[in-house]
């Protein structure tokens, strides 16, 4: 018997021994790929599932990465000259402030994208009508397909939790897809002398030749910098922020 089964987190119905995904075609054996499908799957529906739970249970303004002003964001878009017509993305954003600031701003094309509904229905119960003047995902990044591509991608403390090459591989392929060509990416991870974990999780820490390495492939790096991060329980966490302008691709 053939099986259901998802790649890339899509369903996909086999109807023998080799699919195809995009015009590429794949062979398979049943046992060993279903095998490894299903752990696909389950990460998937486990990092929602914790996401969903932390942001049910907490308060927002207790968690670890909070900040009642995203400075650090804020000081490196500042340096990028950002029309306001610009398209700007907030990739795992939560319940970040970080909206609220660029919409004070006076952007007016943001995209806030988070795996967990929760969080995004705190950050639109919190921004009231406002709300309206944002576009909301929620989405595993990974599975992101429809969007407009963007003048600015921005992740704090979400790119992190991937760890395996091939979710960060997906992560960069992404990316790469939707930013604009000579558009930015700003990632903000923590630093190889940051924390191993955040929010329970274990996570990927960053240095600047390994942070360039990853995306190298498609996005030039332009800067890195260290940067503390002081949190509601007065500890202290080191972020690298990496900002990348992309390139052409060939896709
Ligand atoms: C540590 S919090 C950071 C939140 C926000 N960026 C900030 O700086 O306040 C990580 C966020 O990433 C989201 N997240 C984790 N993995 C994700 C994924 N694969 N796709 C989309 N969002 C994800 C979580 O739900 C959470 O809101």
């Amino acid at each position: 018997m053939w099986i259901l089964f998802s790649v890339n987190r899509k369903i996909l119905s086999i109807n023998g021994p080799y699919f195809s995904i995009k015009g590429k075609v794949f062979f398979i054996t049943k046992e060993k790929q279903a095998k490894s499908i299903f752990v696909l799957m389950k990460e998937t529906l486990d990092r929602k599932a914790h996401w969903q739970k932390i942001y049910a249970e907490k308060d927002t303004q207790q968690v670890s990465w909070y900040q009642e002003i995203p400075q650090h964001s804020l000081d490196w878009m500042a340096k990028l000259e950002l029309g306001k017509e610009a398209a700007i993305l907030d990739v795992g954003a939560g319940d970040s402030r970080l909206p609220d600031q660029l919409l004070q701003m006076g952007y007016q094309a943001i995209t806030v994208l988070d795996i967990s509904a929760k969080a995004l229905e705190k950050a639109q119960t919190r921004l009231g009508e406002d709300a309206d003047k944002i576009k909301w995902i929620v989405s595993d990044v990974l599975d992101l397909e429809e969007i407009e591509a963007v003048a600015l991608w921005h992740d704090r403390a979400a790119f992190h939790f991937l760890r395996s090459p091939e979710d960060i591989e997906s992560y960069v392929q992404k990316a790469a897809q939707f930013v604009l060509p000579g558009g930015h990416l700003l990632i903000g991870s923590f630093s190889t002398d940051g924390p191993p974990k955040c929010s329970g999780l274990e996570i990927q820490q960053y240095s600047e030749t390994s942070i360039k390495r990853t995306f190298e492939k498609y996005f030039d790096l332009l800067e890195t910098e260290r940067l503390i991060h002081h949190t509601p329980s007065g500890s202290s966490q080191e972020f690298l922020f990496a900002l990348f302008r992309s390139r052409e691709i060939d896709q």
